[in-house]
């Protein structure tokens, strides 16, 4: 299933190693998307009357697992949009993983492992007490994270993230890629106003290539903002 490219009316779940700051900029996201804000970790906390630490001493790493998948479940399935605030180990699992493609736009917060190290060592996360194993989970873990989500963000990149989650890609180059970057493989139309397709067009026509269905030039400024020529553009589109 290919990953969902924006989070209108959907669920926008942050994945991504320990102390990436996902909880930062969770708080920070769901202000600015005007959503609910839920923490994966503390919800489990509060259900079962225990912290994530007692529940690993007590019961095991597996144990939590399946008390995590069943919580990621219970929020996903929610009607009304939320932020999700994952726990760094969600997203290494391929059930979970799915249900993320199924149910949520899915951003991942980046963090070198470094940073990662440096933020997490003093705390009492059951998974950052030692090092090198700490080292040896953030690799095994990469490729799981960059599968899953959408686009990357870092921690302070609030910016990024609510354009990522309007579904809007910007990077030096994007043009070029526009053929890869719109998703699926179908065919496609370029609408513009006149001074961008001016600029812009001929190139982004080249990058998208086969599925390059029809273009559509708008006119500039304040006149494309008129009833008629939404129309006319409803009328001309044949996807
Ligand atoms: C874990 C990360 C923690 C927490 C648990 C396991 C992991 O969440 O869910 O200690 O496996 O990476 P944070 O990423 O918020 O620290």
């Amino acid at each position: 299933m290919a990953v969902v490219t924006h989070a209108l009316g959907r669920h926008v779940a942050l994945v991504g190693f320990m102390g990436a700051g996902k909880t930062t900029l969770a708080g920070k996201l769901g202000d600015a998307l005007a959503r609910p804000v839920v923490n994966v970790d503390e919800e489990i906390e509060a259900r079962l009357e225990t912290t994530i630490p007692e529940l690993f001493a007590a019961r095991g790493e597996a144990a939590f697992r399946a008390v995590e998948a069943g919580m990621l479940g219970e929020l996903l399935e929610r009607r009304h949009p939320l932020v999700v605030d994952t726990g760094g180990g969600a997203a290494a699992f391929p059930d979970n993983r799915a249900l993320f493609e199924q149910e949520a736009f899915t951003l991942l917060v980046d963090v070198d492992v470094e940073t990662a190290w440096t933020r997490c060592r003093t705390t009492d996360r059951p998974l950052a007490q030692d090092e090198s194993a700490f080292r040896a989970l953030y690799a095994r873990r990469e490729d799981a994270y960059r599968s899953v989500a959408a686009a990357t963000v870092g921690s302070d990149d609030l910016d990024g993230a609510v354009l990522a989650a309007a579904g809007i890609h910007y990077e030096l180059g994007a043009l070029d890629r526009l053929g890869e970057l719109v998703p699926g493989d179908g065919p496609v139309a370029l609408v513009a106003d006149s001074t961008v397709m001016g600029i812009h067009g001929p190139r982004a026509q080249e990058a998208l290539g086969d599925r390059l269905a029809s273009t559509h030039e708008l006119p500039a400024g304040e006149a494309a903002k008129q009833l008629a020529v939404v129309e006319r553009l409803w009328g001309e589109l044949r996807l």
